[in-house]
């Protein structure tokens, strides 16, 4: 079944932190379901409602919608202690969340105490040469659960009986392999044990076949909006490895994390900052660690949401940005934060890269040592551009540049995000159902 019209991918092009949380909320006004399908709470996604702040980690971003089911797939690393954090917080703000709203695949991989052990014992012990990740274990959850023997489940937490035996059995694992790695000291397992059952029990009601239950709304062609985590340059095969994440972040992550078809992927928003930003280590070629850089720092108060960690910042990165559109087969584009750009005197995108000299074809994730970017200079604005609402708001200035942005990638430019409000959002090129003019 065509479900091109009916269901919305949203995923970032970049390195993350594009700004998912608004365009998400924005899009899921349009859908039934949102559904996260790769990523955990290593991702940090704000919405802004009502003179409202709310950071979401775990649960997506529809559960400020009260008429959207919310999904946590199958490829997500669910973390129950964050999760229930998350619930608690959000219900103490008058957000309701309940079976009626959230459901959580049986068959997502659980983050336990060990995995965050293990992620901050791996950096410290690589020292100059560490990744930078977020300290929530994603990377040693998912390497469980490719090696199956040390996984556990949601399905899991159900079954009490079983999971007591089987978190003995991979603690005592864990316990032995970190002491001698990083001479830790024996984690307590009873309380482990009980902690975790104690999420089994506050969770059942929300634990599902979220698969079959998308597959069903896919057949009746219920809209569904597939929330995208990190960015399609963090992604574990097609990003700038090893300083990625351990997921499927792209559009083509969807269909395995969500347990759907390739065909219900639907339209492709791709999501881009104006500029470029980066948390962690890793190539970055249009890094601007000068006055221009932080200038970007501190009008987009470029801090990570989960972490606090400054962001790296730099000139927007249209090679890069078209490599990541062409891979998950983005029909348009969502460019977010262009009022964080406003009072320079000009502006840099990044045209191509070269080495040696000579121009490079293609991107190519595994050599970015050394590559030397090709700059296209135009015009900058000074006025604030918060207010505007309609394309013909902007600047002349700020209008060449999203031009050129569509020109560099070949895609449109569908919303253009202008602040952190929800109303801040000049709805321009879409072709998005119940958004297109
Ligand atoms: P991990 O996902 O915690 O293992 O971190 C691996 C890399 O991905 C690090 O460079 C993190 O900073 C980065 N990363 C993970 N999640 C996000 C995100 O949601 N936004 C931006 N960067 C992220």
């Amino acid at each position: 079944m065509d479900t091109q019209n009916v269901n919305v991918t949203v995923v970032g092009l970049q390195w993350g932190d594009e700004g998912k949380g608004k365009v998400v909320d924005a899009l899921s006004g349009v859908c039934k379901y949102v559904v996260r399908f790769c990523g955990g709470a290593n991702a940090g996604h704000t919405v802004h409602v009502g003179g409202e702040k709310y950071a979401l980690h775990l649960i997506p971003c529809g559960i400020l919608r009260p008429e959207v089911l919310n999904v946590i797939g199958n490829g997500v690393v669910f973390d129950p202690t964050i999760a229930w954090q998350e619930i608690e917080h959000l219900r103490q703000r008058g957000v309701s969340v309940g079976p009626g709203n959230l459901l959580i695949s049986a068959a997502a991989q659980v983050v336990m105490p060990w995995h965050k052990i293990e992620d901050t014992g791996s950096e410290g012990s690589l020292g100059e040469g560490k990744i930078g990740t977020t300290a929530r274990g994603i990377g040693p959850c998912y390497a469980d659960k490719a090696r199956r023997s040390t996984a556990i489940r949601v399905a899991d937490l159900l079954n009490e009986a079983e999971l007591g035996e089987k978190i003995r059995r991979i603690a005592d694992i864990k316990n032995r392999t970190f002491a001698a790695l990083y001479s830790s000291e024996p984690m307590d397992v009873e309380a482990i044990v009980q902690e975790f059952c104690d999420y089994g029990r506050k969770l059942a009601g929300m634990v599902a076949n979220t698969g079959a239950r998308l597959r069903r709304a896919i057949a009746v062609r219920e809209p569904i909006l597939f929330e995208g985590g990190q960015g399609s340059l963090l992604d574990v095969d097609h990003g700038t490895y090893p300083f990625v994440t351990s997921s499927s972040v792209t559009a083509c992550g969807v269909p395995a994390g969500a347990g759907v078809p390739p065909s219900a992927v639907g339209r492709v928003v791709g999501l881009v900052k104006a500029y470029t930003t980066r948390v962690g280590a890793g190539p970055m070629p249009t890094e601007q660690d000068n006055a221009s850089g932080c200038r970007i720092r501190e009008r987009g108060h470029e801090y990570g949401t989960t972490t606090g960690r400054p962001r790296r910042c730099g000139w927007f990165d249209a090679f890069a940005v078209k490599y990541a559109a062409d891979l998950s087969g983005a029909n348009e584009l969502a460019l977010a934060l262009l009022d964080v750009l406003s009072g320079f005197d000009e502006l840099k995108i990044c045209t191509g890269y070269r080495v040696a000299g000579e121009a490079v074809m293609d991107f190519d994730a595994t050599a970015l040592q050394g590559v030397e970017c090709v700059y296209e200079t135009l015009p900058g604005w000074k006025q604030e551009i918060s207010d505007a609402r309609r394309f013909e708001d902007l600047p002349i200035e700020a209008r060449e540049y999203v031009q050129a942005v569509e020109g560099l990638i070949g895609r449109p430019v569908g919303f253009i995000g202008v602040g952190a409000d929800r109303e801040a959002t000049i709805v321009h090129n879409t072709q998005v159902r119940g958004f297109k003019e």
